[in-house]
């Protein structure tokens, strides 16, 4: 009978959610965003230096082959991109293997790979700490995160990265990093649907398609822009005092902007009608769209979103955010 090798440390990082202002926030628009509690795990187990996603059937290379050029999925090559951004006298993971599982759906806007990437440089380096002779800094894990994502989404804002690693709840700016919020005294989170369209999350391809609109039309693209961040600032302020129907209205004025930089897609906008005509107050695609996941709001009728969802054959759960 074969047994796991035992584990010699487990590292994890956080998924995420955006209620606000997805695409916009590549261009500078301020995202209203918060970390969830579910995410990834990096369990380090004896081994040659190799990565295993075993959710995806994958393993990469080991480090010391990946060094010489041998990367043959976007996971191996997002490994190899953490491998060379971390600093020099890091030793290569030679003598470990790094085994992901997550614990929200991946591929689905809610900031797997980022969560993958956070918990997978702090493993690499809970184990080579020794020889660096001290721990990666804050701004180190960053950065080699940051490489792993320009891999899976090409040029991201970095919202989804700073959410994995710090966690919080706020507005997040391009740049500048997230400025936490804090809800209104009556209430300790805000609790919100997440139903999957069942259709993998475009990140990478919508983010293209918007910058194509925006070559074709800057200025219509940018008021467009200009209303999402009046939408995020209304939101913002509306969570802060408690006043979720403001924010709800928000969010489904939100996803219509997104529908016109055509980013969602028939199952979004179906997801999204099926939860308002279930009793929420705002719903709308939440990441990269194209696919992956909505968001929706609806205090005190989850029960019956979630059942109207399930009855169309998408599935969901629930998530608390801003605690
Ligand atoms: C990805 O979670 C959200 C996008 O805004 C891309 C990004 O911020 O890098 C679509």
């Amino acid at each position: 009978m074969s047994t796991a090798p035992a584990s010699i440390a487990t590292t994890s990082a956080c998924g995420k959610v955006i209620l606000l202002g997805e695409h916009a926030v590549v261009y500078g628009v301020p995202a209203l965003c918060g970390a969830l509690s579910r995410g990834a795990e990096v369990r380090v187990v004896p081994g040659e230096g190799r990565l295993s996603v075993p959710a995806w059937n994958l393993i990469t290379p080991t480090a010391k082959e990946l060094e010489e050029g041998v990367a043959d999925s976007s996971l191996a090559q997002a490994y190899a991109a953490i491998l060379r951004a971390l600093p020099m006298g890091l030793p290569r993971p030679d003598a470990f293997d790094f085994v992901a599982q997550f614990s929200l759906p991946t591929g689905a806007g809610l900031g797997s790979s980022a969560a993958l990437a956070v918990a997978l440089v702090r493993a690499i380096g809970v184990v080579g700490n020794a020889g660096l002779g001290r721990p990666l800094s804050g701004s180190e894990i960053a950065a080699a995160a940051l490489a792993a994502e320009q891999v899976f989404h090409g040029q991201p804002s970095g919202l989804d990265h700073t959410l994995a690693q710090h966690g919080g709840f706020g507005l997040f700016c391009r740049g500048k990093g997230l400025a936490p919020l804090s809800l209104d005294r009556a209430r300790s989170s805000v609790s919100l649907c997440i139903g999957h369209t069942g259709r993998a999350r475009d990140t990478k391809g919508r983010v293209a398609r918007v910058a194509e609109l925006y070559r074709q039309d800057e200025v219509a693209v940018r008021q467009r822009f200009d209303r999402i961040a009046a939408l995020v600032e209304r939101a913002a302020s509306a969570i802060q005092r408690g006043d979720l129907a403001t924010l709800g209205d928000a969010m489904n004025e939100n996803q219509a902007e997104l529908a016109c930089l055509d980013v969602s897609c028939p199952e979004i906008e179906t997801l999204c009608d099926l939860a308002r005509q279930a009793g929420a107050l705002g719903c709308k695609l939440t990441g990269g769209g194209g696919g992956g996941c909505v968001v929706a709001l609806a205090p005190g009728r989850e029960a019956d979103v979630k059942a109207a969802w399930q009855r169309a054959g998408f599935a969901s759960f629930q998530v608390e955010v801003g605690s």
